[in-house]
């Protein structure tokens, strides 16, 4: 990835923002009226282009950010000062460090975010990119290049096609098809930190979408569904999208596998210990089966979840509704047992073939001498 790319991708990323982001004319208040004083004080220069212009300093103009894009996103509360706090007026634009070093891809990668994300910070700084970064290679990505930093957006908007790792990981589907069959498929179905952070929990995560908003009462219908307050079993799973459905918002259902905490995404170590073991997913009782939740999205791209009881993955009830979505010893799964069976015995043998394979390299050798 060089610097255009990277600038182009965020570029679109932020345009793509301020389209899902902007507000149908009909919305009277504007976030942007809920700025605070502070925040207006520093977009009188920041604000526009125009504002640049006409408050430039000795022929020097205030980067521009986007107001309205800012306004909207999780971090309008935490205002300018909340991460530009060596900032005061009226001494700036002055010789002031503008921004602590995060962007200075210094030992202190991180610093502007640690006050109020301290445990993201802390898993970042163990992984592989952070070490990279901290041994002075430039090229590996930041908080920010994976989070625009004025246009910050619930963490789970960045799945599917705008999954932040395809910016710089082309086309991860190549390079893990080697050893994944379909990998296409899993690299929809599972999330790349739940590989790439082993050891950390993980969970399947049932999203529920329609053609509208369905979060607004998604909690109080989850638990009326949930009748006897235990989680939704595959009976009561079923009512939630009849109740759907007769609201006129037919629910679609799309399984995956992902990550407990979002902290411990950011922990990712070196290739070689991602998870590869077929049974980390396909035993029933494989570790992301453990916890599962129901979720949609709100407004703000959050997810609103609702905890389900597991067997609602394996229930002839529900298998209709999850189309593809399967697990080992689920009753669809004939074919693909039998593949990890084969897979198991060849598994098995694979110490024999490696037997058989040195001794062929040995003849070879040997014939060579
Ligand atoms: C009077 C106009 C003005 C106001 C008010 C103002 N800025 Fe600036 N700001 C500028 C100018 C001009 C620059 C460009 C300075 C330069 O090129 O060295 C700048 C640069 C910056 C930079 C980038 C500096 C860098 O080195 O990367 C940041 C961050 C910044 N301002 C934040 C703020 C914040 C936060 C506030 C509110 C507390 C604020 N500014 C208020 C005019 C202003
Ligand atoms: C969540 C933290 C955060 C908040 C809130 C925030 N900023 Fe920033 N800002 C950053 C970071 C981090 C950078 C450095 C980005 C980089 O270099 O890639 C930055 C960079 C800037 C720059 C320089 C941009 C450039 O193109 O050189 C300006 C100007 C700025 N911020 C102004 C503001 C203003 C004005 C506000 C409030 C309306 C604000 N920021 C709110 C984190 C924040
Ligand atoms: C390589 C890309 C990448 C980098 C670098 C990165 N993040 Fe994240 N971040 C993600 C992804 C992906 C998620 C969503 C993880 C999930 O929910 O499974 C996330 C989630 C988050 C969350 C939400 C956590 C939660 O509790 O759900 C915060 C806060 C966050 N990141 C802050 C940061 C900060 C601060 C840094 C720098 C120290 C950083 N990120 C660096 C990709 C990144
Ligand atoms: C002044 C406190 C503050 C600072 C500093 C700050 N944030 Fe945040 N951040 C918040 C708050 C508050 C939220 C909203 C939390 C929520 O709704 O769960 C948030 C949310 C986020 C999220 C979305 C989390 C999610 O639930 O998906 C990400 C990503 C994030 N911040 C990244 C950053 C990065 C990167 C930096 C440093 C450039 C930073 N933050 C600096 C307060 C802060
Ligand atoms: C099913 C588990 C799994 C998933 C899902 C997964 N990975 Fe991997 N990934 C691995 C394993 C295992 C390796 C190590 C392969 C090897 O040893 O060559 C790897 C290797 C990599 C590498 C190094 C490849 C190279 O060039 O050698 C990158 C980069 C990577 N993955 C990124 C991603 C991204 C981005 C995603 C999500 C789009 C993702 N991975 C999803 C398990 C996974
Ligand atoms: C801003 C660019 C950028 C982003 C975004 C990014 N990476 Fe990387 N990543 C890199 C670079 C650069 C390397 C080092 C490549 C190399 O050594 O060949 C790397 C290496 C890796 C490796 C290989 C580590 C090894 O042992 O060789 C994995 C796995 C990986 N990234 C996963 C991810 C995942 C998962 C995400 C999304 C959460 C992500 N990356 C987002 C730039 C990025
Ligand atoms: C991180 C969890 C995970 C790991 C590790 C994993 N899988 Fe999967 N696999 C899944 C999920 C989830 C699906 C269901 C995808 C879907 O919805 O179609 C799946 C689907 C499949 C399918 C059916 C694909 C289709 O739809 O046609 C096969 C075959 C398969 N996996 C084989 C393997 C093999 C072989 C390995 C080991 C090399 C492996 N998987 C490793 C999670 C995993």
């Amino acid at each position: 990835m060089n610097a255009a790319t990277s600038f182009l991708s965020r570029t679109t990323r932020t345009l793509a923002l301020a389209l899902v982001l902007l507000p149908g004319p009909a919305l009277a208040a504007s976030p942007e009226d809920a700025l605070s004083d502070g925040d207006r004080a520093c977009l009188d220069c920041h604000g526009s282009a125009e504002k640049a212009a006409s408050k430039a300093r000795d022929g020097r103009l205030a980067p521009v950010i986007n107001v309205s894009v800012y306004a909207r996103s999780l971090h309008a509360d935490a205002g300018c000062d909340g991460c530009h706090d060596t900032i005061e007026l009226p001494a700036h634009p002055g010789k002031l460090p503008a921004v602590k070093p995060v962007a200075a891809k210094a030992p202190a990668v991180g610093e502007t975010c640690r006050s109020c994300h301290g445990k993201v910070v802390k898993a970042y700084e163990r992984s592989f990119h952070a070490q990279r970064l901290l041994a002075g290679r430039k090229k590996a990505p930041d908080c920010n290049d994976c989070h625009t930093p004025h246009a910050v957006m619930s963490a789970s908007v960045q799945e599917g096609p705008d999954n932040i790792c395809l910016d710089c990981h082309d086309d991860p589907a190549e390079t893990h098809e080697v050893w994944l069959p379909n990998a296409a498929r899993h690299l929809q179905a599972v999330a790349c930190v739940a590989c790439h952070s082993p050891g950390s929990l993980p969970r399947v995560d049932l999203r529920l979408t329609a053609g509208s908003d369905l979060s607004a009462n998604f909690e109080e219908l989850a638990k009326a569904a949930d009748a006897n307050h235990d989680g939704l079993d595959a009976h009561e799973f079923r009512t939630l999208l009849q109740t759907f459905e007769r609201q006129g918002t037919p629910a679609a259902v799309r399984g995956r596998i992902e990550l407990r905490s979002g902290v411990a995404a950011h922990a990712m170590p070196d290739k070689t210990t991602a998870l590869r073991d077929c049974f980390g997913c396909h035993d029933p009782d494989a570790p992301p089966y453990k916890s599962v939740t129901v979720s949609t999205l709100d407004a703000q791209g959050t997810p609103v979840r609702y905890d389900a009881q597991r067997e609602i993955l394996t229930s002839a009830v529900t298998v209709e509704a999850l189309k593809g979505f399967y697990v080992l010893g689920g009753t669809r799964l004939a074919q693909l047992d039998y593949l990890l069976a084969a897979g198991l015995i060849l598994g098995i043998s694979v110490p024999g073939l490696h037997f058989l394979a040195r001794r062929v390299l040995r003849r070879l050798a040997g014939k060579k001498e």
